[in-house]
């Protein structure tokens, strides 16, 4: 959501920049601008893809060695050229990009408009930007300390570039609650949301923190807090190249990203879990063991598709571990007082790492006194920073929109993370214990094998296209990746869906069922199989059409279902990090059937950065 790019060097920036703001296209936007500096200052802005923006500004005058840029995705105002950024202030002399929300932009704005400001856009950002000309002005401080103050009277969450004409070699940028990674070359500085603008520049980075203002010059980084005291950049080492942000031959990223999983839960499982010697290490968890082995509580919080795989590890790990779980929507969890309790522990599942909602409802735990565990992606991310222990899921860059790899990394890490606090607290047999870890140890092979098979889901997607709805329906571990498909179905084909406990189905989404109505069954091989063919029966009473999921060997389900995709069998334990896998084939190749640009579908955001 929203993607910032800044440069400051010997380059030009314009290419840099743009290069920048494609790799970032996946958190999502509706508009596209940059700033410039040459002989003045040269704003350059457009509603739609980067593309329209790089139609636009053909045969003009890009040379700069300084540039910002922006992918907006809207908040206040509707996605316009006017209400694109980088917004240029009164004087015409600054330009700022900026991520978040302002919440108190309505106050500051009538304290300007009594002034005499005029606005051009609708844009809390033009306010923020206006309210800190006016303190320069007025205060006679310098650009600087009149960001300070501004940022200390503003409430809400921004991360802000800022440039000025009179000073055309430096880039203010600050943030809190919006991520910003400023990357270290020689002689030259390279600014992002994330870091894949600058991966063939430099591989040092410093991940700014809440609170921090730095001041960008090419051959300097100056980094202080909101109390003018210098802070030192913390420089890290990237471990990422660029192929892995690229599409590898693939149509599109999500399918790319579907494609790895083998290698990415593989990844995830790489030195830590060693089926032969029975062991799992995850240092992480290890040094946290005595607080989660002793656990009242366990509260997992997250949103979207993370929040299914919070749902999936209830079940893991009060089954394994016998501790009791909650699976909370952190945008809810946020808001509503929640009891906190010594000896609970909140589990934070997030790909990006910067999901506004999840970062914030951390924030509020920890200040209850609450231990805090990272389930995370984006290595580096404000989640990862402050929790105090946790896991990476080691799936690697995912840039598709809708979160696929990503996922099945969360399963296997909360899946292992369950493992080892049962084996820690006996609440295991042995045998058990073994069986599972060479279960986990096999997925990989496994989800290979159901990808070979990829075409037959291609089929099914061709003859369901025209569906305006869809039901998904599971039982037990399974119930989630229900609820999954149905979210990846809606976000990736338009179809609407819903995913529902299969026997829920009898009280209320029956109703729906006609001769046209998809059902997706999941339904692999496990403890509850006879009640789900009963489910199935219920279906194929009411004329509906039904679509299974089911293990090789079923011998029941193929009779009945009117379409079937099979995946290898499995322990019912580990079975949703297989069976969601062709839900999600199904709704990249129906997205593809109905014409949907699947890796960045209306509307969405993969980094979701505002409440
Ligand atoms: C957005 C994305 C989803 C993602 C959710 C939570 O809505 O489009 O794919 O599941 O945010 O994001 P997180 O990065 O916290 O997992």
């Amino acid at each position: 959501m929203c993607g910032i790019v800044g440069y400051t060097g010997p380059r030009e920036a314009y290419p840099i920049v743009i290069t920048g703001l494609k790799r970032l296209e996946y958190r999502g936007y509706d508009s596209t601008g940059v700033a410039l500096l040459n002989g003045g200052l040269k704003v350059y802005k457009k509603k739609g893809r980067v593309a329209d923006l790089e139609e636009n500004v053909l045969g003009k005058d890009l040379h700069s060695n300084i540039g910002i840029g922006h992918t907006r995705w809207a908040t206040h105002g509707e996605p316009s050229d006017r209400n694109a950024h980088p917004h240029t202030s009164g004087s015409g002399k600054l330009a700022m990009i900026h991520n978040g929300i302002i919440e108190n932009y309505a106050q500051i704005k009538k304290e300007l408009l009594n002034k005499g400001y005029h606005f051009t856009s609708d844009t809390d950002t033009e306010v923020l930007l206006n309210f800190i000309e006016d303190i320069n002005k007025n205060n006679e401080c310098n650009l600087e300390e009149a960001v300070r103050i501004a940022l200390k009277r503003i409430t809400g969450a921004y991360c802000i570039l800022l440039i000025d004409e009179d000073d055309p070699e430096t880039i203010i940028a600050a943030r809190k609650g919006s991520p910003l990674v400023i990357g270290v070359g020689k002689g030259e500085h390279f600014l992002g949301s994330d870091a894949s603008p600058m991966l063939e520049y430099t591989k040092e980075v410093v991940y700014v923190n809440d609170y921090e203002l730095a001041i960008v010059r090419p051959d300097e980084l100056i980094l202080k807090n909101l109390g003018n005291e210098k802070v030192t950049p913390f420089v890290t080492k990237l471990d990422m190249e660029l192929a892995a942000i690229e599409k590898g031959g693939y149509d599109h990223f999500m399918l790319k990203e579907i494609f790895e999983q083998p290698s990415t839960i593989l990844d995830c499982l790489r030195g830590r879990l060693d089926a032969n010697a029975g062991t799992i290490t995850m240092s992480g968890v290890q040094k946290n063991i005595e607080a989660l082995k002793s656990a009242h509580r366990i509260i997992i919080v997250a949103c979207g598709t993370s929040w299914h795989a919070g749902l999936v590890a209830e079940y893991i790990i009060e089954e394994l571990c016998r501790i009791p779980v909650e699976v909370e929507y952190a945008s809810e969890f946020r808001y509503r007082n929640p009891v906190i309790n010594k000896g609970d522990i909140i589990i934070a599942v997030s790909q990006s790492g910067e999901t506004a909602d999840t970062l914030v409802a951390i924030e509020k735990a920890k200040e209850q006194g609450a231990v805090i565990f990272g389930i995370v992606n984006a290595v580096g991310s404000s989640i990862a920073r402050i929790s105090d222990g946790g896991a990476y899921t080691h799936a690697g860059p995912e840039i598709g929109v809708a979160s696929t790899k990503a996922f099945t990394g969360q399963l296997v890490v909360l899946t292992m993370m369950a493992l080892k606090i049962a084996k820690e607290k006996g609440s295991i047999s042995d045998e058990r214990y073994r069986h599972l870890l060479q279960e986990l140890a096999d997925v990989p092979e496994k989800v290979a094998a159901l990808l070979k098979n990829a075409d037959d889901l291609k089929i099914i997607a061709e003859k369901y296209k025209d569906a305006s709805d869809a039901l998904f329906l599971g039982r037990g571990y399974n119930f989630p990746i229900a609820l999954e498909g149905a979210l990846k179905l809606k976000e990736i084909s338009y179809i609407h869906a819903e995913g529902y406990p299969a026997a829920e189905m009898k009280h209320g989404p029956i109703a729906l069922v006609t001769e046209t109505l998809p059902v997706v069954f999941v339904a692999t091989k496990d403890s509850y199989h006879e009640k789900i063919v009963s489910n199935i029966q219920e279906i194929k009473a009411r004329k509906g059409k039904v679509i299974a999921i089911v293990s090789e060997g079923d011998e029941v389900i193929p009779g009945l279902a009117d379409d079937v995709f099979f995946v290898p069998p499995a322990d019912e334990l580990v079975a949703p990090i297989l069976s969601c896998v062709p839900l999600q084939l199904l709704s990249y190749y129906m997205g593809i059937v109905r014409g949907v640009d699947v890796d960045k579908p209306r509307n969405l955001a993969k980094s979701v950065t505002v409440e």
